[in-house]
């Protein structure tokens, strides 16, 4: 509730000594080849200790963390925001810190609007030379849905890719199935209540 910085806060004693991945619960990500991006990220922070997060580029970035890149493309600043953004390159809402950004996010001052912002936590790794920002390329969607209008934007993704392939986007059971996490008769039991939805046929037809 007091900005993103907050969560490495209250999520102290959960996050305990292990590195921390934060994703923001209204970022959407879809992509041929995230998840082999986002294990390389956790085995990344492991090694180097170094914060890792992600840029992409959009039309309207002033209403995100900018990113700003100097000639040989090393980034030289994040900003929260701007007004006048020094780049189209937004900071999206995952990012994979060591341990220690734990104490980094307890030094952050609050913002002119009041917040405990993750930028701050960003800069400082910049500052410390321990920030690496990758980029999502444009084959790749970030879809935000923290306003009313993009939500409604994002849905609209989700249901076209969703009806054109009569594949679920996100089906936490099609994924804990597929990777063996859960057995056939799992899904059929998590399928049973919700029978007459289409998510629960959809369940059924993936064990079929
Ligand atoms: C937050 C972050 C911002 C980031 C964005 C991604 O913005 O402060 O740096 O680019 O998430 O969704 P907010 O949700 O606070 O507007």
């Amino acid at each position: 509730p007091d900005g993103l910085a907050q969560a490495l806060i209250l999520g102290e004693e959960f996050i305990a000594d292990d590195d921390i991945c934060l994703v923001l619960g209204d970022n959407i990500f879809y992509g041929d080849g995230f998840i082999e991006s986002l294990k390389t990220s956790v085995q990344l922070v492991k090694k180097t200790q170094q914060a890792i997060i992600f840029g992409y580029k959009v039309s309207a970035p002033q209403d995100y963390g900018v990113v700003e890149f100097d000639q040989f493309n090393n980034v030289v600043s994040i900003e929260e925001k701007p007004t006048n953004p020094k780049s189209k390159y937004a900071v999206v809402g995952l990012y994979f810190y060591p341990n220690s950004a734990i104490n980094i996010a307890k030094s952050v001052q609050p913002s002119a609007r009041g917040e405990l912002e993750i930028t701050s936590v960003n800069s400082a790794f910049l500052e410390s030379d321990n920030l690496k920002v990758e980029l999502l390329g444009r084959g790749f969607a970030w879809l935000d849905t923290g306003t009313h209008d993009n939500l409604i934007e994002a849905g609209q993704f989700v249901q076209t890719i969703e009806r054109r392939q009569g594949h679920k986007i996100a089906c936490l059971e099609e994924i804990a199935y597929r990777n063996k996490w859960i057995s056939a008769r799992d899904v059929l039991e998590l399928a049973g209540p919700l029978a007459k939805s289409g998510y629960g046929n959809y369940l059924l037809e993936l064990i079929e």
